[in-house]
């Protein structure tokens, strides 16, 4: 599975690069407004230094101007993955992106019946927001299960990826469920390496060591 960054910030992003794990990146207007950045100079700097798909979201509500919007941002750099709202003027900008080669990201889904439609229009990804529906409590993760077997049902090659995800347990959940892709925020991504055991067993392990006589120890 791959691992995106849901973020607009730099700094996070240098940060995760680091780790080797880092696929992509995600952005959204709430992740812009937060940067205080310019939108086109931010995703122009996030393209330059992440080999990976890069999603800079359309603002617009009718098609036209998702087009236009899109056709901009996609002109940008070669990375740039359009991400569009599932409304119906939302799908038929993407079956126009489709077919003139521009990759796209279907975000705000919540059902696996709007996943079908954006795979019917040839969505790169459809972005299913599993921890808005944990919160108003239901199961987020169930659509993931659910677009997995209707996608593997019909051959659909539209890349799932599992947004919204607040804890370990939701990554966990998107592997097990054949999810291609997790994004997620930094505080995310930098705890999923962590487990208590592992730091118990790393100091005893260190204790045990240091009571070998140092030069059986010195290599
Ligand atoms: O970018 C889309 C999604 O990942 C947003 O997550 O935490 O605002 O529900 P969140």
């Amino acid at each position: 599975m791959k691992f995106f960054l849901d973020t607009a910030d730099i700094k996070e992003i240098r940060e995760a690069q680091e780790t080797g794990l880092l696929d992509g990146i995600t952005t959204n207007p709430s992740h812009v407004a937060k940067s205080g950045r310019n939108f086109i100079e931010l995703v122009k700097e996030i393209c330059e230094l992440v080999p990976g798909p890069v999603s800079a979201e359309v603002t617009a509500e009718g098609k036209d101007e998702m087009l236009r919007q899109g056709r901009f941002l996609a002109d940008l750099a070669p990375n740039v993955v359009v991400k569009v709202p599932l409304t119906q003027e939302g799908i038929k900008a993407v079956k126009v992106f489709s077919e003139e080669g521009i990759k796209t990201n279907v975000t705000l889904c919540f059902s696996s019946v709007q996943a079908l439609l954006a795979a019917k229009v040839g969505a790169t990804y459809i972005s299913p927001f599993v921890g808005r529906v944990d919160d108003i409590g239901s199961e987020g993760m169930k659509t993931i299960f659910e677009i997995r077997k209707i996608y593997d049902n019909y051959g659909f090659t539209t890349q799932i990826l599992t947004a919204s995800t607040r804890s370990a347990l939701h990554i966990q959940q998107a592997a097990l469920a054949g999810s291609d892709v997790s994004t997620m925020p930094m505080a995310l991504f930098k705890k999923l390496v962590n487990n208590p055991l592992t730091d118990i067993g790393l100091k005893l392990f260190d204790t045990d060591w240091n009571k070998i006589p140092e030069e059986y120890r010195t290599y």
